[in-house]
């Protein structure tokens, strides 16, 4: 076989265009010693994810890589499994980690239930529930479309009543945190309403997997799918979703096959469950890396304990907003349905949302959130996720965030918002140490915890370094 260049000038450039003109050649002027080693600045992540990673999760990454069949490898698998569950409240067999972003999950939750024809609600009431509903329009499914407006939740009646105007509806698609507005959406009602009606729920927990009660057996959730940047405390990159039997048996029982090859979990589970067959089938190649990432935050999520997690959560939130209310910033979300992961407030008239938050990160290394589609410029979204939500993370933002709003111009009194944070802080460590003082000498018994016995030096650190 004749080969008319060699490797290196096909890639690199031969100096001669096809018409023979000269063209400056790629090796003459690419030189690698032009492309630094990467710095990564230090940040505070403050936004609508990626929160702080566990430095144990990074450190994990950092392992040598393992092949995705060496038994080592095999039995951290096995243990994202069983801590997935414990985190998703679920005793699904089908519950793992998707390689790729929480859109990922999003789009597996999605292929997996949906064929073209089918009749599919959608939620609409912020930014991920609009994309929910691209993603099924793409899909071929028959949509019925119900619409709120940002920052407000959906009451169960809307749900029942837009049901009732469909044929068979197939699947119900719900974000539980909606994350461009701070709106936390419940979804039990949603779900057995949906029953009734013969429908599947797809809930979309991106932003509440551990940041807030998700009970996806005991409110009969058929598939729900997350993401490691948020409350986890993993980096980005990999997307955990449970499938129940249900759901698993609609997915058998489809009648055209799953578009995606590589999102089919009809093909995936034989990989993630060993069904009995005393092996794993290869699907992919399993990024073992971020799997070890995704262990050691699930592991540190669970030696905190879930519900210390979403107590953590709520104390930090509760101490920021009263911080950026006294700044005069005012709550977007609808009262009683908001969110302690992410706090949304109105951007007070008169100020450059853009300006502030540039001089946030450019002045303090701190990342805020910004306002998307509707709402763009009108909002910003304070996340206190995962390893991210401590006190010196908030007081550093409301003392950053009085002396820029200050400086712009907006009325503030000095010191009140970081005041206003500490009181809350104050009130909880007195109620934790009333509760804490008639028992001191039991031992403690956290039933989130997972494994045979976790030393209590570990947890005293993982809550420790985190509060
Ligand atoms: C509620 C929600 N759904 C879906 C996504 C998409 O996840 P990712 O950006 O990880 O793909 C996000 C991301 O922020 C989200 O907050």
């Amino acid at each position: 076989m004749s080969q008319s260049s060699s490797p290196r000038s096909h890639f690199e450039g031969n100096g001669h265009s096809s018409n023979g003109h000269s063209l400056p050649s790629q090796t003459q002027v690419f030189d690698i010693a032009s492309i630094p080693e990467i710095k990564i600045p230090p940040r505070v992540l403050m936004g609508a994810g990626p929160s702080a990673s566990y430095p144990e999760a990074l450190r994990a990454m950092g392992a040598n890589t393992l092949g995705h069949l060496d038994p080592e490898f095999l039995g951290i698998m096995s243990n994202v499994g069983t801590m997935l569950r414990r985190v998703f409240k679920t005793e699904n067999p089908i519950t793992g980690a998707i390689p790729g972003t929480g859109t990922a999950g999003m789009e597996a939750a999605l292929c997996n239930l949906i064929e073209p024809g089918d009749e599919v609600l959608a939620l609409v009431f912020g930014y991920f529930s609009n994309r929910m509903r691209q993603m099924a329009e793409r899909m071929g499914a028959v949509l019925t479309v119900v619409e709120r407006p940002w920052g407000t939740a959906f009451t169960p009646e809307e749900v029942e009543t837009a049901l009732k105007g469909m044929k068979r509806p197939k699947v119900v698609m719900v974000v539980h945190a909606e994350t461009s507005t701070g709106i936390l959406q419940p979804i039990d009602e949603i779900a057995r309403i949906a029953h009734e009606h013969g429908a599947l729920v797809v809930a979309d927990a991106v932003t509440s997997l551990a940041g807030c009660p998700l009970l996806t057996d005991e409110w009969d959730i058929d598939v729900v799918f997350s993401g490691t940047q948020k409350c986890i405390g993993a980096p980005p990159g990999l997307a955990p979703i449970t499938f129940n039997p249900r759901a698993m048996d609609a997915i058998r029982n489809r009648k055209v096959p799953v578009q995606s090859w590589y999102l089919d979990m009809s093909l995936v589970e034989t990989y993630w469950g060993d069904q009995g067959s005393g092996g794993r089938a290869y699907h992919y190649t399993a990024p073992s890396n971020a799997l070890f990432g995704l262990h050691e935050a699930l592991r540190m999520t669970l030696i905190e304990g879930l519900e210390n997690r979403h107590a953590r959560h709520e104390m930090h939130s509760t101490a920021v907003m009263a911080g950026l209310q006294t700044l005069g910033l005012d709550p977007f979300a609808q009262e009683g349905f908001r969110l302690w992961q992410i706090n949304s407030v109105k951007v007070p008239q008169g100020i450059d949302d853009q300006m502030v938050r540039t001089r946030l990160l450019k002045d303090y290394n701190i990342e805020i959130g910004a306002g998307l589609g509707p709402v763009k410029g009108q909002i910003w979204r304070v996340g206190v996720m995962g390893y991210s939500a401590n006190r010196s993370n908030v007081l550093l933002l409301l003392s950053a965030m009085e002396d820029i709003l200050a400086d712009l111009g907006h009325k503030v009194e000095q010191g009140r918002a970081t005041e206003a944070a500490q009181n809350i802080y104050h009130d909880y460590d007195r109620q934790k140490k009333a509760k804490e003082a008639p028992i001191r000498l039991e031992t403690q018994h956290n039933e989130d915890n997972v494994g045979e016995s976790i030393p209590s030096e570990s947890v005293a650190q993982g809550v420790a370094h985190q509060d």
